[in-house]
């Protein structure tokens, strides 16, 4: 019998990508999203179309903070192992909407916990993000530093969750994986991320917003690359680390069934550089307009993928000119420009 996964998410940019590969792997994806309006919901549905009707899909439109709905989905699911990838997304956003983060992120992420835990799920993998290094500068970001000072309630949520996790993954022994991304871009992207933005806004002629006066480092990660992680971690079910110690906690093992790992380029790009190869490759200038840096954002991310590379046997590799180059031609082609 074929592996079912629940894939959270589905109809976002990573949450597409991982159940696309995973069904092309044979394996059966239930998908779970509920498509909520954070942006343009014909995007996500556009997504959705590519996925129906591909055999050993099933979609589920739900809203994860809905607790009974969750419970009967996980008891009539029987997943093997379930690719957390649904949530409020965006630094900003939480600025001027926390309860968002606060219903997908935390309610939500507890009733993942829940379900799994209760329909023993073999393995929880989770997205977590680059953002819970917060006010660390200490580079590259590590798994084994400390990272207990985030700096937008969005980061918060996301360490909160690799916590949670790890309560469950104590109490429990339900195994479970928290992965860092950083700036994911590629093909069928986020249109509130600055790929997207420039993109749009160099190809009608309008200024783009620079932040941090371009000096802004950012460890831009193309999409493939982060499912290539996501895929071979998820069969990596982690084991209690036999080395942990509690008198100097390791931060990225535990004694109980549980990982973080960084999914990131590790080569940090300047957000001017970063626009000059999108210029090269749309054939235009753009306009830029220099900001400081936004509330919530930090400087730079770069990291450190140590573990990833000994655990998985991989490491992002796709260069910064190969995946813009990939997400303008997929740009074109979509919105027929
Ligand atoms: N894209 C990045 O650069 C990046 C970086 C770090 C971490 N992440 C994390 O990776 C994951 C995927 O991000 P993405 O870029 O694909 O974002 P996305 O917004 O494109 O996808 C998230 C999907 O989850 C769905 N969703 C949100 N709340 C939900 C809820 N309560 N119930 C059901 N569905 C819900 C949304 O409708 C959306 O389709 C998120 O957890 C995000 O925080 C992304």
């Amino acid at each position: 019998m074929p592996e079912t996964i629940l894939v959270t998410g589905c109809a976002g940019f990573i949450g597409f990508h991982t159940a696309k590969r995973l069904l092309s792997d044979g394996i059966r994806v239930v998908g779970l999203d509920n498509l909520n309006p954070y942006y343009d919901v014909a995007l996500k549905q556009a997504r959705l179309e590519r996925l129906n009707g591909q055999p050993g899909f099933t979609f589920i439109r739900m809203d994860l903070a809905n607790r009974a709905d969750v419970e009967t989905v996980f008891r009539q699911g029987r997943f093997d192992k379930v690719i957390h990838l649904a949530a409020q997304a965006g630094v900003r956003h939480s600025l001027t909407n926390p309860h968002a983060y606060v219903e997908s992120n935390l309610v939500g992420f507890t009733n993942i916990l829940e379900g799994c835990r209760h329909t023993e799920v073999k393995h929880l993998v989770f997205a977590s993000s680059s953002s819970v290094y917060g006010a660390n500068t200490r580079m590259p970001y590590s798994v084994h530093h400390r990272a207990d000072h985030p700096v937008s309630l969005y980061a918060a949520t996301k360490r909160a969750n690799e916590l949670m996790a790890h309560a469950y993954a104590h109490l429990y022994r339900l195994p479970c994986t928290g992965l860092r991304f950083f700036t994911v871009y590629g093909p069928w992207g986020r249109p509130d991320m600055a790929l997207f933005l420039f993109t749009r806004a160099i190809l009608e002629d309008r200024p783009i917003e620079v932040y941090n006066h371009g000096k802004m480092r950012r460890d831009f990660t193309y999409i493939d690359d982060i499912v290539e992680g996501v895929v071979r971690i998820a069969q990596r079910i982690p084991q209690p680390d036999p080395a942990w110690n509690g008198d100097s906690p390791n931060s990225a093992t535990s004694n109980a069934p549980y990982r973080l790992y960084n999914i990131g380029n590790h080569r940090p790009t300047e957000l001017n550089e970063f626009i000059d190869v999108l210029e090269k490759k749309l054939g235009r200038k753009a306009k830029r307009v220099y900001l400081p840096l936004q509330p919530g954002d930090v400087p730079a991310t770069y990291a450190d993928v140590t573990d990833l590379e000994r655990d998985a046997g991989f490491k992002p590799n796709t260069p910064l000119e190969v995946g813009i180059e990939r997400f303008v031609d997929w740009y074109r082609q979509y919105y027929r420009v």
